[in-house]
């Protein structure tokens, strides 16, 4: 496995893959790897081929976390993620530092940035400004150094997944994005990097996000049932819980994103909660 830290460099072998012929798969990470990581890792196995190329990219990206947000807190484990990846049998890792990926970004002379605009301004987007420009852009400037045939991500992030593929298809990258199923823990709380902030009481009522997508998928199992009746429950359940605060939650198309008045079968579900200060989101088709 081999380890690449300059853009120019990964680039460079990227094109010599591309002139070869070899199929790239590449898995994008904000490092700290858990369990649903290397799910994505073991599906872009899959779409790479036995021949093919893993690449991952390590990178804590600093243009979508808000000023108030975790980017400085957030967990890093670089040699930990190395050796997961060398197990998983991943080809390259590349882990740029900041000055790499945005010159000057820090004395304020980065300046370009790609922006969707119509799916990131709701839900997420809508709780954290900026935060899509930032994931947008990253992802972007990673397509170009990496150049993968396939871009695998998380169906965690569904919102995010949906605006990656709008990006692809509006700025006509040559990439398939595929989305790979969450991974959650045995009491159903979906894995997150974020997970590792939890002390045992936050830990345990965390699982109210899941608990709040299953109590909705019973309600509307039994025939469909106005939006905002659902939400006013889904608050009430959240409420329950002392250390939770609901962001929101949100009922509305797969693909779409469109919201709905009616919820039923079939329609998707995403919310977001604060347990003490940290932030998880969760999401299921109902
Ligand atoms: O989903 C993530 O971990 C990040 O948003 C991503 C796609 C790696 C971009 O920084």
């Amino acid at each position: 496995m081999r380890l690449i830290r300059e853009p120019s460099v990964m680039q460079r072998l990227a094109r010599r893959w591309q002139r070869q012929g070899i199929r790239v798969a590449f898995v994008p990470t904000m490092g700290y790897l858990h369990e649903g990581h290397l799910s994505l890792i073991r599906v872009a196995r899959r779409h790479a081929g036995a021949r093919g190329i893993v690449v991952v990219s390590i990178y804590v990206n600093p243009t979508q976390f808000g000023p108030r947000e975790d980017f400085t807190r957030y967990p890093r484990d670089l040699q930990r993620d190395l050796n997961l990846c060398r197990s998983e049998g991943v080809n390259v890792v590349f882990a740029p530092d900041d000055e790499a990926m945005y010159p000057g970004l820090h004395q304020g002379r980065y300046s370009t940035y790609v922006v969707e605009e119509k799916l990131s301004a709701i839900m997420e987007g809508a709780s954290r400004p900026g935060h899509f420009r930032g994931v947008t852009t990253i992802v972007a400037k990673l397509f170009h150094l990496v150049l993968p045939d396939v871009a695998v991500f998380g169906a965690k992030d569904w919102q995010q997944a949906a605006i990656i593929r709008r990006m692809v298809a509006d700025l006509n990258f040559p990439v398939r994005i595929v989305v790979a199923p969450t991974v959650r823990e045995s009491d159903g709380l979906a894995m997150s990097s974020r997970n590792t902030y939890l002390d045992p009481e936050e830990r345990r009522q965390a699982t109210v996000l899941f608990r709040a997508l299953q109590y909705a998928r019973q309600r509307v199992r039994q025939g469909p049932v106005p939006a905002t009746q659902l939400r006013r429950a889904v608050a009430r359940l959240v409420a329950a819980e002392p250390l939770a605060r609901l962001d929101y939650v949100a009922f509305f198309d797969s693909e779409t994103l469109e919201p709905v008045r009616e919820v039923r079968a079939g329609t998707h579900m995403a919310l977001a909660v604060f347990i003490g200060r940290t932030r998880l989101i969760d999401n299921a088709r109902l």
